[in-house]
Parts: C-alpha cells; structure tokens; sequence
C-alpha cells in the first residue's frame, strides 16, 4: 500500500512538466506556470490554517514552489526577455523592471531558505515572496507578455515556447543555474541587439550580489 503524505492526501500543487499543455506559445506557458505559482501559495494558506503543522508538511509545498521561482526566472531572462527587446514597443523599460522584481523575489526566496521551516521568520520571507511576485507577476502579465503577444509572430513565440518547455524540463530544480541576482541595466545592454544600442546612461556597477533590488521608484 503506498504511503501518501498529508500534503499529497490534500491535492498539492505539483510544479508543471513538460507535456502539460497543449500550447507551444511561450506567452501561455509563463501564464501556466503563473497560475501555479498562485495556486501553491493559496495551499500555504492552508496548510497555515491546520493546527498541525508539521515542517514536511510545509517544505512539500514549498521547496518545489522555491524551485520553480528561481528556475521560471532564468528561464525568462534566457529565452523571453533576450526576445521582448527585440520585438517589443516599450521593451527597455518593461525589461528593467522585470529584472529588478526577479531580484526582489529571488532575494526572499533565498532569505526563506536560510530560515528554519514554519518558523515566523520563515513565514515572513515567504510572505514577502508571495508579495514581490504577485506584483511582478501583475505587471509581466500586462505590459512584457501583452507587449509581446502585440509585436511577435505566432511562429516565434511557440519555437521560444519549445525552449521554454524543454528549459524547464531540463532544469526542474535551480542546483545547476546561477540564480543570483543581475544588473538590470546591465543584462538589457548586454541583450540588446547592436543596430539599438547602446541604451545605459549609467555607470556599470562592478558586482551583481545580492541586493540589487527594483529600479521602482528610483
Ligand atoms: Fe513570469
Ligand atoms: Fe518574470
């Protein structure tokens, strides 16, 4: 007889794989794995209202979510971004804010993982995780994803939807990607194409550590 987890018992959301869904547009799978994202955070809730609350119970849910937040973010800023700055009408600035949003959220992520599971401190990271990629999700939904459903063809976003697919196959935990923060003026120079740039009017800082935050309200 096999053995189910209490988290399992209760239908936890499990990561996305490949082979999900039918569509091959990448615009659709990062709103698949949006709603996933939502989805895992609402079975926090939950599992925060249960007055048992054992650590397993909470790092089942969580450490895939974990994963799958630092990995759908490198993945965008590897195959979606690098293309929205081509295609794009406002695409410099919807870039840098995406970039500085995936440092906010990457920040608390990785600020809940150096906290003990169900701890308040853990709690808190993971609740400023949840509010850093609401917004950000909010805003990628409105401006980059409907920017570039407007700019590029059908064709291009489903082959950047393949890469996205087998990207996220290939990477289903983060152990193998450097998920540290970036520059965000400095990763649009770099990805810009030739025939637009340059585009920074700032001094290139010499370290992407940690920290690097959002250029809102700068
Ligand atoms: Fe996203
Ligand atoms: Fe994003």
């Amino acid at each position: 007889m096999v053995e189910h987890s209490a988290a399992e018992k209760s239908d936890a959301p499990r990561p996305p794989r490949a082979g999900d869904c039918e569509s091959d547009d990448i615009t659709q799978l990062i709103l698949d794995d949006h709603e996933h994202f939502r989805r895992a955070f609402a079975r926090l809730d939950d599992l925060q209202a249960e007055e048992s609350l054992p650590a397993a119970d909470l790092s089942e849910v969580w450490d895939p979510l974990a994963d799958l937040l630092d990995v759908h973010a490198v993945a965008e800023e590897e195959i979606f971004y690098p293309q929205l700055l081509r295609k794009g009408a406002d695409a410099r600035d919807e870039t840098l804010d995406a970039i500085g949003d995936h440092n906010d959220i990457r920040d608390a992520v990785h600020d809940a993982a150096r906290r003990p599971v169900g701890s308040q401190d853990w709690w808190e990271a993971v609740g400023r995780a949840r509010v850093a990629n609401d917004e950000h999700m909010a805003e990628e939904e409105r401006e980059g994803l409907a920017d570039f459903r407007q700019h590029a063809t059908l064709g291009l976003r489903e082959s950047l939807g393949r890469r996205f697919r087998q990207f996220m196959a290939e990477h289903h935990d983060a152990r193998d990607l450097d998920t540290s923060d970036k520059d965000p003026e400095r990763y649009v120079d770099s990805r810009v194409p030739p025939d637009q740039g340059p585009t920074s009017t700032t001094t290139p800082r010499a370290d992407n550590s940690l920290g690097i935050g959002s250029l809102k309200g700068r």
